[in-house]
């Protein structure tokens, strides 16, 4: 393993800096749930000021650090494109449903892309202040001690991280088969309700598998690097390297992945 280079390094710094400061005025916010007003995007897809606030925090201080990169940020620049030059992509707030309701899982997401590469990445998980970074070939850590994937190989032993696609009913059909064979062969299937954080379980090894069928750019950006940089595999459901782009995927220890893709299209 490598050490970051020192313009790695200092991109993830920032990204920490950035979430510390967004996970800050997020956990304000979390002691007065009631006073918080929620606007509908779309069916079972909320937002408030908190996202708005932290997404606004995050950009300032990134912009501050970098003034020509491109922020791709969920709630604020939703549409921008990821080119060659240096593009942030952000959920200032990943686990909103859960953060409303005061279920204690939600995290800020910061990945860096430069050259459509992932360089660096940062899931900071909000309600227990635990921060996971990645840097591209340097490896992934969580509040500064390593991080390594599981070494589990036999399923009936797995624990599996999900995602329900419950703002895609359309998709529904499809994952429910998959849902039921991964329930009858591992040891047992978790929906916490954050991707970011579901991710970052693969990373440090409490997942040895998670799929989820329909994701965005800012759901798993910093996620796949931390995966990948803690020795795990990162596809699309077809074992496709996966780029940051609107798709499903599928994370593993990698000693699982055949597995799990073979799980995902048995009778798809
Ligand atoms: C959602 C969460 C959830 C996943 C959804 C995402 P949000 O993000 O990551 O776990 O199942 O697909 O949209 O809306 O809370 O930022
Ligand atoms: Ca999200
Ligand atoms: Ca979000």
């Amino acid at each position: 393993m490598q050490r970051a280079t020192r313009d790695d390094a200092f991109l993830v710094e920032t990204c920490v800096h950035a979430a510390r400061e967004a996970a800050a005025g997020i956990s304000h916010r979390a002691r007065d749930l009631s006073a918080l007003d929620w606007q509908v995007k779309s069916r079972a897809d909320f937002v408030s000021i908190v996202d708005h606030e932290a997404e606004a925090k995050i950009t300032e201080i990134l912009l501050t650090a970098f003034p020509d990169a491109t922020m791709m940020g969920e709630e604020l620049t939703p549409g921008s494109t990821i080119g060659d030059g240096l593009t942030f992509i952000v959920d200032p707030l990943d686990g909103t449903t859960n953060f409303l309701h005061g279920y204690p899982n939600y995290a800020v997401s910061i990945g860096a892309m430069l050259g459509g590469v992932l360089r660096a990445g940062v899931v900071l998980d909000v309600a227990r202040n635990v921060t996971f970074t990645a840097a591209a070939g340097a490896g992934a850590a969580r509040d500064g001690t390593p991080i390594r994937v599981s070494s589990v190989t036999d399923p009936s032993r797995a624990l599996v991280g999900t995602g329900f696609p419950f703002k895609h009913p359309s998709h529904i059909p499809a994952y429910l088969p998959q849902f039921a064979r991964l329930m009858q062969s591992t040891a047992g299937v978790r929906r916490a309700g954050a991707a970011a954080l579901d991710l970052a379980d693969v990373a440090c090894g409490r997942f040895d598998a998670f799929w989820e069928l329909m994701l965005a750019p800012w759901d798993m950006a910093a996620g796949i690097l931390l995966v990948r940089e803690a020795g795990g595999v990162v596809t699309d459901l077809g074992g496709s390297p996966l780029a940051p782009s609107h798709s499903g995927v599928v994370a593993s220890n990698g000693l699982m992945h055949p597995w799990m893709l073979a799980q995902l299209h048995d009778g798809a």
